[in-house]
């Protein structure tokens, strides 16, 4: 009985631990990729809902990719959106924005 509440707690830990530094990743590409034309992401993911911000970064970042690949004034990302680097770091960046989107509850620290 004892044993499995102790597995229970670590396996609730872990998937916080996990989850946690998806969020951080996220936001680590954020910094990386896109505050040279954005400001600061937590505001970005402040003006979208969870909803939004899912359907925004599904199928890898698709519709993302795709504002930033049809707008001229977005050229220098245009390397980056096609890139397997973004495919792989959006489910990142959906994390990072999920935590902080505008009916998330989170209040955002300084970045
Ligand atoms: C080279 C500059 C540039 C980079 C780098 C860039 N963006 Fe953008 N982004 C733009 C421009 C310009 C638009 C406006 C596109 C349009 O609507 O014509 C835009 C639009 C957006 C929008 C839509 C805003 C809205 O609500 O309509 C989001 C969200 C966004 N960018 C997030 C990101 C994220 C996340 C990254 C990094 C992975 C990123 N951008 C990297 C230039 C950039």
């Amino acid at each position: 009985m004892r044993k499995s509440l102790f597995f229970l707690l670590s396996l609730f830990f872990l998937t916080l631990l996990t989850s946690e530094a998806r969020v951080y990743k996220g936001q680590k590409e954020y910094i990386r990729k896109c505050k040279k034309c954005h400001d600061h992401g937590q505001e970005i993911a402040k003006s979208r809902k969870k909803r939004s911000w899912k359907k925004m970064m599904k199928s890898k970042g698709e519709l993302l990719a795709k504002i930033h690949l049809k707008s001229r004034k977005a050229k220098h990302s245009w390397k980056y959106f096609k890139s397997s680097r973004y495919k792989k770091k959006s489910k990142h960046l959906r994390d990072f924005f999920l935590e902080y989107a505008k009916d998330s509850g989170n209040v955002p620290a300084c970045d």
